[in-house]
């Protein structure tokens, strides 16, 4: 490229922004790659739903369809086995809520009319709760909820117990 017509030091800035803005741009990408970092997507083939459920789709494979209302999620506490794979869908019945987990990189939007997704992997027993981060009224300090992941043995006494 001709930078002639450009005083030298403005060509020299400009090269060196567009340099920066590239370093960053493959940063980000590059980063994002090799963390397996997922944008967070909001996916317009799932209709939203006004039920909230967990449903079990294979061996540690479940799909939680999380409803946001004011001023709480359905389900509150969903008890899943170590190791499971949950793909959780959030939808809400009423205004704009916020779904995070605690020590997971989750973090959407819970939105009335559309639905966005996570994919998480629970590997260690414990509980991860979770919590409406966007401010929704007054009672938005009193909604949250919590995953019980269990040992297998555990989960499994916690499931006969429980008829399911
Ligand atoms: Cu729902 Cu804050």
């Amino acid at each position: 490229m001709r930078w002639n017509f450009i005083d030298e030091y403005e060509a020299w800035a400009m090269k060196l922004s567009y340099g920066m803005v590239l370093v960053f741009f493959v940063a980000v990408i590059g980063i994002a790659l090799l963390k397996g970092i997922d944008v967070p997507t909001c996916v317009t083939d799932f209709k939203p739903f006004d039920k909230g459920e967990l449903i079990q789709v294979g061996p540690k494979e479940y799909q939680l369809k999380l409803l946001g209302r004011m001023w709480a999620f359905q389900p509150n506490e969903i008890v899943i086995p170590a190791g499971s794979k949950v793909t959780i869908y959030t939808t809400s019945l009423d205004v704009q809520h916020g779904f995070e987990i605690e020590g997971k990189a989750v973090n959407l939007m819970v939105i009335p009319g559309a639905v966005n997704k996570a994919e998480v992997v629970f590997n260690r027993p414990g509980e991860y709760r979770f919590v409406c981060n966007e401010f929704c009224g007054i009672g938005h300090q009193g909604m949250f909820g919590v995953f019980k992941v269990l040992p297998e043995v555990e989960y499994d006494k916690w499931k006969k117990e429980h008829g399911k």
